[in-house]
């Protein structure tokens, strides 16, 4: 059995001070105001703390954050985030993909989220990765085997306009991923896919939501998936998609800091026992949310896939 912790969309706050006025220009203006009118009360770092402990008491294998770590992309943020991932855990035991936060304007990728970049890091460097200063172009996609488990981490993460929080993978991400999914299929592996953003039309709004959407979908029902795990939503989210390899999962965390206060689900993280019987995979799932009024995570609910 091989053990799989999800969280996703920590937006660790409070927002650090800028460095400079020019730091609040552009998107971040609005980014810094909605923070601190309405942001700041849906995002506890202290829910963060003990989810945290509460992954740490069950020892998952691996673990996964599908991104969304920061709020509006000040160069200290990066720098915290790094910080908090290290005192998480080490960089072969989580596996991280950025969000439209990690991303919230054009950033240079060494200062910005190539700071977690060893947590984004595949068991096997492509060719393109081995240049002398890599950006996310080179990063993603990229996989990593535990196992008979293969995880494959996509970025989804693009600066946006003023009102958007959409994102893209873009024609090569997408290619190399239908190749490394097949691949995988054909090695046997149980393929999870990481993304931010929900990975098929009708998940979220338009405005919130992948451009490229329905050429994913075409590229997980041309090769098959067994699961997809992805945030943004800051609620939980089930469906699937049948593909020509049988049904592909596709699941959504809330936000691990969020106190459940009105539209968004309270923070909770999804535990995967995956296993092998007689040929088959099968997947039961746990979910373990926040409650406010016992200042901890509980057992939620649990299905099987
Ligand atoms: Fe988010
Ligand atoms: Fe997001």
């Amino acid at each position: 059995m091989f053990t799989l912790a999800h969280l996703s969309d920590v937006h660790i706050g409070p927002l650090p001070k800028a460095e400079s006025w020019r730091d609040y220009l552009g998107k971040r203006t609005l980014g810094k105001l909605s923070w601190h009118r309405r942001r700041r009360f849906l995002h506890d770092p202290v829910i963060a703390s003990a989810m945290i402990a509460d992954i740490r008491a069950h020892a998952p294998d691996h673990v996964a954050l599908t991104g969304d770590l920061i709020n509006i992309a000040l160069k200290q943020e990066f720098i915290e985030a790094a910080l908090w991932l290290k005192a998480f855990g080490p960089p072969d035991w989580i596996t991280v993909v950025p969000g439209n936060h990690d991303a919230y304007r054009p950033f240079p990728w060494a200062e910005g989220a190539g700071l977690w970049a060893d947590y984004m890091t595949g068991d096997i460097r492509l060719p393109g990765a081995a240049r002398a200063a890599p950006g996310a172009e080179q990063v993603f996609p990229f996989v990593r085997q535990r196992r008979n488990i293969a995880l494959i981490g996509l970025s989804s993460a693009v600066p946006q306009s003023l009102f958007r929080a959409g994102g893209r993978l873009g024609a090569d991400q997408r290619s190399e991923l239908a190749a490394t999914l097949e691949d995988l299929r054909q090695r046997g592996f149980y393929r999870v896919v990481l993304i931010h953003h929900p990975p098929v039309p009708g998940l979220t709004p338009r405005r919130r939501a992948l451009d490229d959407d329905q050429e994913l979908k075409q590229v997980l029902e041309d090769q098959g998936t067994d699961l997809v795990l992805y945030g943004h939503n800051h609620r939980h989210g089930r469906s699937s998609l049948q593909t020509r390899f049988g049904a592909a999962h596709i699941v959504g965390a809330p936000s691990a800091t969020s106190p459940g206060h009105g539209t968004y689900d309270a923070a909770a993280w999804y535990l995967y026992k995956i296993r092998r019987q007689e040929g088959a995979w099968s997947t039961t799932v746990n979910i373990r949310s926040w409650d406010g009024r016992k200042g901890a995570f509980v057992a939620h609910s649990s299905f099987t896939l």
